[in-house]
């Protein structure tokens, strides 16, 4: 291990992380009900320019008023470069800070857009005599906001998570697709002739870099590396194939753009059963190996040493969080 400690975020399930327009009140109980480990009540991308004012209030009212039971709560706000961002914050912590858990920056672009919202919050906070600290959830989706994704990271100790937001991520980079994740069949490599003279396609994943790269910028500094939206839901198979291919990369969740998705999410991104019963052989294993002074054996015909132990724990441990809800 390094010297450098990375103090980890607060623990919390983010399994599935529901998105719910605060336009939409109707949405809102049907929202609490649900089985979304996190909520994030949107003031930006799905709410039109005259209804942010509206949305602005309804979601206020909801965080005060709406049993919420032990979700986590999140306000995305709108960006640093509009004129709404500085009342969303205002007026959603003034007047709700006391049930909001974190606030969603869209398209954060640098550290100092960190730091700029870390002020306000603080100043808010105290003047309120908030005891609660509001953490911050980071949606990395712009050129800019990947560039600079290892500073984003450790801009503030309010800092728990980062989110790859596929669709403004394609936006910024200019990305030949207008779909919201999932795959693009230009996105292939061609076989040379297989025998029998054919060609093969395969399919790449085009976002796997930028995944990739968020999940190493949170992980190391202690965050949680969420995924984002997968826009077709009438596909629950490719939501299904893209969250699992999200959380062998080390994310600890998907955002669910429609209901439907928070059980798909859920599902996908705890440990299955079969894998927690390993993950505690091997730990039992190097327990038994570590009395006979032995550092590495082998179970089922596969080598497990004391790296082996760290990965089962992270299993472990996680299947324990979500034994607790
Ligand atoms: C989310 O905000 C996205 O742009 O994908
Ligand atoms: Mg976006």
């Amino acid at each position: 291990m390094s010297f450098h400690t990375v103090e980890q975020a607060p623990a919390r399930l983010n399994r599935s992380e529901l998105a719910v327009p605060g336009s939409a009140v109707q949405m809102f109980e049907k929202a609490a009900q649900s089985d979304a480990d996190v909520i994030f009540l949107d003031l930006e991308d799905a709410v039109a320019p005259d209804d942010k004012a509206q949305a602005r209030k309804n979601i206020i009212k909801a965080l005060n008023e709406i049993d919420w039971g032990t979700k986590t709560m999140s306000v995305r706000i709108n960006g640093l470069d509009t004129h709404y961002m500085y009342r969303d914050v205002v007026d959603v912590v003034e007047q709700a800070g006391a049930r909001l858990d974190l606030i969603m920056i869209p398209k954060v672009g640098t550290a100092a857009d960190v730091y700029a919202v870390d002020m306000m919050v603080t100043q808010i906070e105290d003047a309120m005599g908030f005891k609660k600290r509001i953490g911050f959830e980071h949606i990395i989706e712009t050129a800019l906001g990947m560039q600079n994704v290892n500073e984003i990271a450790a801009a503030s100790k309010r800092n728990e998570s980062l989110h790859f937001g596929v669709a403004d991520y394609a936006a910024s980079t200019r990305a030949r697709t207008t779909i919201i994740g999932g795959v693009n069949p230009d996105y292939a490599v061609l076989t040379d002739p297989l025998e029998d003279a054919t060609r093969a396609t395969h399919w790449g994943d085009m976002w796997h870099y930028a995944l990739a790269r968020m999940v190493v910028a949170a992980r190391a500094n202690g965050l949680r590396p969420v995924d984002g939206p997968f826009g077709d839901f009438s596909d629950p198979e490719g939501y299904k194939a893209a969250a699992k291919r999200a959380a062998v990369l080390g994310c600890e969740g998907k955002w669910a753009i429609h209901p439907s998705q928070i059980a798909l999410a859920n599902e996908v991104m705890s440990p299955s059963e079969k894998e927690v019963t390993r993950a505690k052989r091997i730990l039992e294993a190097m327990m038994e190996a570590a009395k006979q002074g032995k550092g590495a054996v082998s179970l089922d015909g596969r080598l497990i040493d004391y790296a082996s132990i760290r990965q089962a724990e992270v299993l472990v441990e996680k299947a324990k969080q979500i034994a607790g809800v």
